[in-house]
């Protein structure tokens, strides 16, 4: 990437500044009013976090509580910014418009979008203070990276402040279809918010193609497709500006991900995880955000289908799911997680022996090295949302099968599939679809489980986290006017 290293942090602003809903840390208030810091959750800061690391910036985000904005400190090399967002704020604007609205709609309307006028003007006061924040923590002639659909009106607001700034974003969502996205009352606000960018990223074509469609039905704003670029781009004109949208899909710091796969601490830890769980003669697993679009139940139900059609004998599987709780006062999160526990409960309580569970469920986050034993010990590792933008997951999961072994059974509704072709791929709609390719991913001869693996093996340690930025950079910096 061509930012430059060590020029971050001064009094004087960051030359490189990231802005993200969420800071990388999260601060917790424990009973006893302590305060500490933890990671936080999602793919968002797995994925920029090592980028920022690499490049000593500075990040602006809120802190993960209400009411608490501490002083920007550094963490880890990187410039902590906090902005400040109040209980309301927090109903409103996240758990309200950006994940009770904007969620729900970018993921195919999965579950009923929300249309209330409150929560997007909570949306737009809080978006314009994260572009105060950022204006104030930037240097003269920075560059800027937006992050996120929390953030979509974040740019335009940002360029009013700073015109002296370059300002990229990446959406790490997928972008809707056009249809989909017409739903929304402040459809042009939202679009022309976007186009205070130089450069908007999207993981797939099809969100920029989209994107570039939106700009011109609801604006009117001509765009030509640079149809010989790698990102697919488009070039959108805005006034005497040039605006490009292209095609990034985002991935993993894959090397970091493989050294400590094989370090023995992690190998070791595997074979013991294997042990705990009744040394199963297959062991399957999920790991995700406890979030309707990543198909948890779909995998549930295709496994107690199985056994209940002798297809897996439930004393020889078990599967194990990781949910991290996320947004849990958002109702539709509410009434997934009731559903999914249920069904935990009745496939233990039709299927299971004493002392063992064919499902173990754990709802709470794991440390990263644990996470990475449970990867490693896994035969098969099942990846099935209903709309996903990337999934850094199944990513994760093939970076860690250092010995070739291992099979992923991985939804074709995710971004990564376009990518990982030679996954067991399905489509989460089609339960008999999904449980062939389970039975596929456990039963193929060793010698066509070790193919597929190499190549994504291939696939994911040759396309890193790092050439994700450098190729975004790269375009920000060639885009016209800059
Ligand atoms: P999303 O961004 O929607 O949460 P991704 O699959 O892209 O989905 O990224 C999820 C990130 O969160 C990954 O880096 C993964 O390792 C991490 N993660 C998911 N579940 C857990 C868990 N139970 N414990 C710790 N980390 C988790
Ligand atoms: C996804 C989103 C991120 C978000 C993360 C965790 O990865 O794309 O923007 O930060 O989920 O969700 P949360 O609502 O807890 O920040």
């Amino acid at each position: 990437m061509t930012r430059e290293a060590g020029q971050g942090t001064g009094d004087a602003g960051a030359d490189f500044v990231v802005v993200a809903n969420r800071l990388p840390v999260d601060l917790v208030r424990d009973a006893d009013g302590t305060e500490q810091w933890k990671a936080s959750p999602g793919g968002l800061v797995t994925a920029l976090e090592s980028i920022l690391k690499a490049n000593h910036g500075a990040w602006v985000g809120w802190p993960g509580v209400a009411d608490a904005a501490p002083d920007p400190f550094d963490s880890d090399g990187i410039r902590l910014h906090s902005v400040l967002l109040s209980a309301l704020d927090i109903e409103l604007y996240y758990e309200g418009f950006s994940n009770a609205t904007l969620w729900p709609l970018f993921h195919d309307v999965v579950v009923p979008p929300e249309y209330h006028r409150e929560w997007w003007n909570a949306y737009r006061d809080v978006n314009t203070r994260f572009a105060e924040a950022t204006a104030a923590a930037a240097a003269p002639g920075a560059t800027i990276w937006v992050q996120d659909y929390q953030l979509l009106l974040v740019p335009r607001l940002l360029r009013e402040l700073r015109p002296d700034l370059t300002i990229g974003f990446f959406l790490h969502i997928p972008f809707p279809p056009v249809e989909l996205f017409m739903q929304l009352p402040w459809r042009t606000e939202l679009v022309e918010g976007m186009l205070g960018a130089d450069l908007v990223g999207f993981h797939l074509p099809g969100g920029a193609d989209n994107f570039r469609i939106l700009a011109n039905k609801l604006s009117g704003l001509p765009s030509v497709r640079l149809r010989a670029d790698k990102t697919k781009a488009a070039e959108i004109r805005v006034d005497d500006r040039m605006v490009r949208a292209g095609a990034f899909p985002i991935s993993i710091d894959s090397g970091a991900v493989d050294a400590l796969a094989r370090t023995r601490a992690i190998l070791d830890r595997a074979v013991r995880l294997r042990e705990e769980l009744g040394s199963p003669k297959v062991l399957m697993l999920g790991v995700d955000r406890l979030d309707y679009t990543k198909g948890i139940d779909v995998r549930l139900k295709a496994l107690e289908e199985l056994i209940g059609e002798g297809r897996l004998d439930p004393s020889e599987v078990t599967f194990l799911q990781l949910a991290t709780p996320s947004r849990e006062r958002v109702e539709q999160y509410q009434f997934m997680r009731s559903r999914i526990e249920e069904r935990v409960g009745r496939i233990n309580g039709m299927y299971g022996e004493i002392g063992q569970p064919v499902v173990t469920y754990i709802h709470r986050p794991v440390p990263k090295s644990e996470l990475t034993a449970f990867y490693a010990a896994a035969d098969v590792m099942l990846v099935t949302p209903v709309r996903d933008g990337m999934n850094l997951v199944a990513k994760e999961y093939v970076a860690t099968c250092t010995d070739g072994a291992g099979a992923l059974v991985l939804s074709e509704f995710a971004g990564a599939a376009a990518e990982l072709r030679q996954a067991y791929l399905c489509n989460p709609h089609d339960l008999e679809g999904v449980k062939d390719a389970i039975m596929a991913a456990i039963s193929d001869p060793v010698e066509e489980r070790r193919r597929r693996m190499r190549a994504l093996r291939r696939q994911v340690l040759g396309n890193d986290v790092h050439a994700w930025a450098r190729r975004f950079f790269e375009t920000l910096d060639a885009t016209p006017d800059n």
